[in-house]
């Protein structure tokens, strides 16, 4: 695995593998590399010639400079962690050659963006818009790899590649959880040893509301009771518990749709979130549904 910080470098590999014929996939991240960001370099192995990883902690998406101060930096575990993976090349950019002197670009999708994560973290998916798209082009990527854990960054980054004519193929992988449950998230090692195993509560709790939900309970109802569980549970506060529609994110208060659950809580000054599908609720049979006997 080649260690690369210069996207003039970085080019000499892309079009080395394309003059030979080969596919190129990317998984960006912001590093502290876990199983969940392992599981999607295991997708882009699986399919593609050659895997390129990123690691950038994108300071324009942190919409906190405390968090961004925080975000923890472990390149070098991380370069360890990816060895067994067979990945090509690990691009740690240099802030310069995300961001040149002058910078003036914004990517910003509406639409998608604008609630959720969105309302309560302004700026933040024109700032994973913006990187995204530098990333995407500068990998010359044919496909990209991204976690379901994020879904709304999943669908802010499938709407911009679709509206810019990008030629990556957008590539959703499924949430990777804790054997309790928890999402993976490198926030959750910010947990005290209490309320990580509170946290857990997340994962039950939204499984509850959407098994309510698919029966075709009420929407508002479930997701009262599933908020008073987590704060008895002793979570600070909710930025929000939604049942929004999929894919287009638009909020619901009756499962009539493909919908999904989403949900971002504190804990222990720590922002988690998660999301679950919910299975439209199974129409109940009448008589009148019944096909006619043939005559
Ligand atoms: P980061 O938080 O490092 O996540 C990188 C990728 O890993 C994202 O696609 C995210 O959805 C995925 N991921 C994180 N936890 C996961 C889990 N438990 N299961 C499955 N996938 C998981 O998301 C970002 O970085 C940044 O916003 C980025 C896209 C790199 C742009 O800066």
């Amino acid at each position: 695995m080649q260690i690369i910080r210069r996207k003039a470098a970085l080019r000499a590999f892309t079009q080395a593998w394309r003059r030979a014929g080969g596919t190129i996939g990317v998984v960006p991240t912001m590093g502290a590399l876990h199983a969940g960001h392992l599981s999607l370099v295991e997708a882009a192995r699986a399919g593609t010639d050659h895997v390129i990883v990123t690691l950038f902690v994108n300071p324009r998406q942190f919409n906190n400079p405390e968090d961004l101060a925080k975000y923890p930096r472990t390149e070098e575990s991380d370069a360890e962690k990816l060895a067994p993976f067979g990945v090509d090349v690990l691009y740690i950019p240099e802030p310069e050659e995300i961001y040149p002197g002058g910078f003036a670009t914004n990517v910003s999708v509406s639409g998608v963006s604008d609630g959720l994560c969105g309302a309560t973290r302004p700026g933040h998916f024109d700032g994973v818009a913006t990187v995204v798209t530098k990333l995407l082009l500068q990998t010359d990527a044919d496909r990209a790899f991204f976690g379901e854990k994020d879904y709304q960054q999943l669908q802010v980054v499938k709407r911009l590649a679709t509206d810019l004519d990008l030629k990556t193929e957008i590539v959703g992988c499924p949430t990777v959880r804790e054997g309790d449950g928890l999402a993976m998230s490198s926030r959750n090692l910010r947990l005290g040893i209490g309320p990580r195993e509170t946290a857990p509560v997340i994962a039950r709790v939204l499984t509850g509301a959407a098994d309510i939900i698919a029966r075709g309970g009420n929407v508002l109802k479930a997701l009262d009771t599933a908020s008073e569980a987590l704060l008895a549970a002793g979570f600070d506060s909710i930025d929000y518990l939604e049942l929004r529609s999929d894919p287009d994110l638009q909020l619901m208060t009756k499962a009539d749709r493909p919908a999904r659950l989403f949900l971002a809580a504190w804990l222990d000054g720590v922002r988690l979130i998660d999301n679950l599908p919910v299975s439209a609720p199974r129409k109940v049979e009448t008589s009148e549904d019944q096909p006619l006997e043939s005559a």
